[in-house]
């Protein structure tokens, strides 16, 4: 009797075992969305399905332009087999170019492609693989599976292969999705880098006001140290009076690089005021300049509110950002409240409101402002607009299992209402 390898089972047998495990397999593919986790998963069920000792998935890596080995079965495939493929060689080159039936199964190929097929082999054969099973989508070969050599070749081949490109298929629309899944959140982390990048200008624009207070203070002690150096009480005071500013300085520098440093969303316990008040701080030159005025009514007994503190910054600078936008034409007030609430049944929020006196929203319009790329600031006399700014707020208020809420009355004004779960106290 053959030795049963560890990690492989009794490959199913009977018609009912074989729908079972199809069901099953389906089924749990549909849950997972991690590609590296799901391709561990296939090549195990593969293995299993084929009576292999040994197999391996190698998925497309499309940033890298090559194959990645991502799951394996049995030790001779993690030792044997590379870790990476290049897009041109002999497998992939001829996995991708066979023509195949709609099920996966190899079709008779034409005689130019013989040359390809026999390298393929030849590539296969070194990497003790037998069995190769294409993963193909939308015509490009995101995967491959490639299996060593069945435990018991007596059975019915024939049936084994389209039982295996059965599960195949369903593992390559199972991967595929992952693979969108894991695109999406991609292009979401560069949506809201892009956005960030943007509001650092206006940041960068008020540290280059706020430091040059200090800076001249550095420059006046500097200038007069020479002449001053004997006057021990000149020296003392401004000596203390340069290191504050030093310090101010070494703190703005902080502000602006962590957030620009993008960061995995670390949450905190915050005072939401405290936030606030640093993102005015940064709008103030921005609005003066627009004769913007900007009144703040910070609620004294905020609770506390669990929160990623550069995340939440981007949404009150989108929000603030977008009022200036609104108003810079003839001046105005931007408002910010904040404020308890208790919803019924008693759990507490945290309420931050942002009133402006701008030119509002038109209705056609108010449904739109939180999509992608929904922009008025092409046609008017405001900087161009990427539409992005509302999306991300909406993104980063859902992720804090929070609600954002807008009225607005064409001119007369907009009121963004943005509601965060409070710490219980
Ligand atoms: N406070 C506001 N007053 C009036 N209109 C607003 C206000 N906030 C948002 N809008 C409208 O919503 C649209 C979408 O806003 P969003 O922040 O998503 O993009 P944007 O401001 O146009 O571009 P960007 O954020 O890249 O500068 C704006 O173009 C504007 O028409
Ligand atoms: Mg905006």
């Amino acid at each position: 009797m053959t030795a049963q390898p560890t990690g492989i089972a009794t490959p199913p047998s009977s018609s009912t075992d074989l729908l079972d495990l199809v069901t099953r397999f389906s089924t749990e593919m549909g849950a997972m969305t991690d590609p590296d986790a799901l391709s561990e998963r296939v090549i195990q069920e593969l293995c299993r399905a084929g009576a292999a000792t040994h197999g391996a998935l190698y998925l497309l890596d499309r940033e890298h332009e090559c194959y990645r080995r991502a799951g394996t079965v049995g030790p001779l495939a993690k030792s044997g087999l590379p870790a990476v493929l290049p897009l041109t060689h002999p497998i992939p080159h001829h996995l991708s170019a066979t023509p195949r039936t709609a099920s996966g199964a190899e079709l008779v190929s034409p005689a130019s492609l013989k040359e390809l097929a026999e390298a393929g082999q030849a590539a296969m054969a070194t990497m003790q693989a037998e069995r190769s099973l294409p993963h193909v989508s939308r015509g490009r070969l995101i995967a491959f599976s490639l299996l060593g050599a069945p435990l018991h070749p007596e059975r019915d081949q024939g049936s084994m292969t389209s039982f295996l490109c059965a599960l195949a298929q369903t593992a390559t629309n199972a991967l595929d999705a992952s693979m969108l899944l894991d695109d999406l959140h991609r292009s979401h982390l560069l949506m809201k880098r892009t956005d960030r990048l943007k509001s650092l200008e206006t940041i960068a624009g008020g540290f280059a006001h706020e430091i040059r207070n200090p800076l001249t203070s550095i420059k006046t002690f500097i200038q007069l140290a020479p002449e001053r150096k004997d006057d021990p009480d000149f020296i003392r005071e401004f000596s203390r009076i340069v290191l504050d500013d030093v310090y101010r300085i070494e703190r703005l520098i902080e502000e602006i690089l962590d957030y620009a440093r993008y960061m995995e969303p670390k949450l905190t316990e915050e005072d939401v005021n405290d936030i606030v008040s640093s993102c005015l701080y940064f709008i103030e030159v921005k609005a003066d300049s627009r004769g913007i005025k900007i009144e703040k009514e910070l609620a004294s007994d905020l609770p506390r509110v669990m929160l990623d503190r550069q995340q939440i910054k981007q949404v009150f600078l989108n929000l603030f950002l977008n009022a200036l936008d609104a108003m810079s034409e003839q001046g105005g007030t931007l408002r910010v409240r904040t404020r308890t609430l208790i919803k019924p049944g008693g759990k507490q929020w945290v309420q931050i409101e942002t009133e402006d006196t701008g030119h509002g929203i038109q209705d056609v319009n108010l449904e739109h402002i939180f999509d992608p790329f929904f922009t008025t600031k092409h046609e008017s006399g405001e900087h161009e607009g990427t539409g992005l700014g509302l999306t991300i707020v909406h993104q980063i208020i859902q992720e804090h299992q929070g609600e954002i809420e807008v009225r607005s009355t064409v001119g007369v004004g907009t009121t963004f209402l943005v509601n965060l779960p409070a710490v219980p106290s």
